[in-house]
């Protein structure tokens, strides 16, 4: 049997590969402040120098776990409105299915992990699945239309589930990165990240060596007069840790009709992304990889310690 480029991003497919995932906790790691230092190794009960890095990706491998399934949608939302890019729209309660989405995910989790009646191993699961989840919530095309995992591979690409699903995280847009098949959402993952620094199987070194780059241009670069739009201190009346999450959402899901898809999707389809396409998108992906980092820090920060630190 011949597989189809469908096939690659299906199993296990994650939203961030691992190197994106354990750069925004590596980039979290180095803003915390010392009580929530203290707090999450405790939880991790891990305090080697790649901590929170350590489990970045274990939330991927839960939900394929027996008993883990009900967290499958915890890692993404899908806005229900018309194909990028001429629509791009999360609206939260609205577009939260009963079974829970990213923004429920993050507000839930946030919850648990401040409930000290909770377990101890409880309040550690509810610390992993944030440093995975406000990693998820910045890319971009995990924020798109609905998913096409719910249809049937025949039908993936008929009219209908076209419309439905194009956006479809762009899972759906086969396109090509340095001559091999993939889909647009997968290149967002994984190839584009990669290729920025320079490797094809990331270890968490690269991982440390990519989130200090990063975490020199939030100290002293172009990222520092941003940062206190970045994160959420919940100093604003009316503010919550889900209008907080819906936020974050809104703000990813807007880059793809502004870059990731800014064409029709049938347009980019089929075509070779490794170069003009890619290089508009780094800025993209390291001001996002950016943003989860400092969202972490600042979150876990107002949680433990109650201020962000930003
Ligand atoms: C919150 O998380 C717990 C533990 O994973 C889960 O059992 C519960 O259903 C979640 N609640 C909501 C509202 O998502
Ligand atoms: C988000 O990613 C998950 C896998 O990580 C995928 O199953 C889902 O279809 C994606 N959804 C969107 C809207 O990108
Ligand atoms: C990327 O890595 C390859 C192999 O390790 C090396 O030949 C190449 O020069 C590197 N490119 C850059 C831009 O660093
Ligand atoms: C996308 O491109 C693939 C490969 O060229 C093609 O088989 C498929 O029909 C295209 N899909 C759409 C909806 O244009
Ligand atoms: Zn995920």
């Amino acid at each position: 049997m011949r597989l189809t480029p469908f096939l690659l991003p299906l199993p296990g497919v994650v939203s961030w590969g691992l190197l994106g995932h354990q750069t925004v906790a590596l980039v979290a790691q180095s803003y915390l402040l010392q009580k929530t230092v203290i707090e999450v190794q405790s939880l991790l009960e891990d305090s080697s120098l790649t901590y929170m890095a350590n489990v970045a990706i274990w939330a991927d491998s839960y939900r394929n776990e027996p008993g883990g399934g009900f967290t499958f949608g915890y890692h993404f939302v899908n806005g229900q409105d018309g194909p990028p890019p001429d629509s791009c729209k999360i609206e939260y309660p609205k577009d939260c299915p009963p079974e829970g989405c990213i923004v429920s995910a993050i507000a839930n989790y946030t919850e648990r992990l401040m409930d000290k009646k909770l377990e101890r191993e409880s309040r550690a699961e509810a610390l992993r699945f944030l440093i995975h989840f406000i990693g998820d919530i910045t890319q971009p095309c995990n924020l798109s239309l609905a998913p096409i995992v719910h249809t049937p591979m025949s039908q993936r690409l008929t009219k209908k589930v076209h419309t439905e699903a194009f956006g479809a995280g762009a899972n759906s847009i086969l396109v090509y990165f340095a001559g091999k098949p993939t889909n647009l959402h997968a290149a967002w993952d994984t190839s584009i990240p990669n290729k920025i620094i320079n490797t094809t199987s990331p270890t968490t070194l690269e991982s440390l060596g990519w989130a200090n780059a990063i975490s020199s241009l939030i100290n002293v670069g172009p990222y520092k007069r941003q940062l206190g739009s970045w994160v959420c201190s919940l100093d604003t009346e009316g503010d919550s840790p889900e209008k907080c999450a819906a936020d974050w959402a809104v703000d990813s899901n807007e880059l793809v009709c502004e870059y990731a898809i800014d064409v029709s999707p049938e347009e980019l389809n089929g075509t070779e992304i490794s170069g003009e396409y890619y290089d508009g998108a780094v800025p993209i992906v390291v001001e996002q990889i950016a943003k989860g980092g400092v969202r972490l820090a600042g979150w876990l920060n107002l949680i433990f310690e109650g201020k962000t630190g930003f």
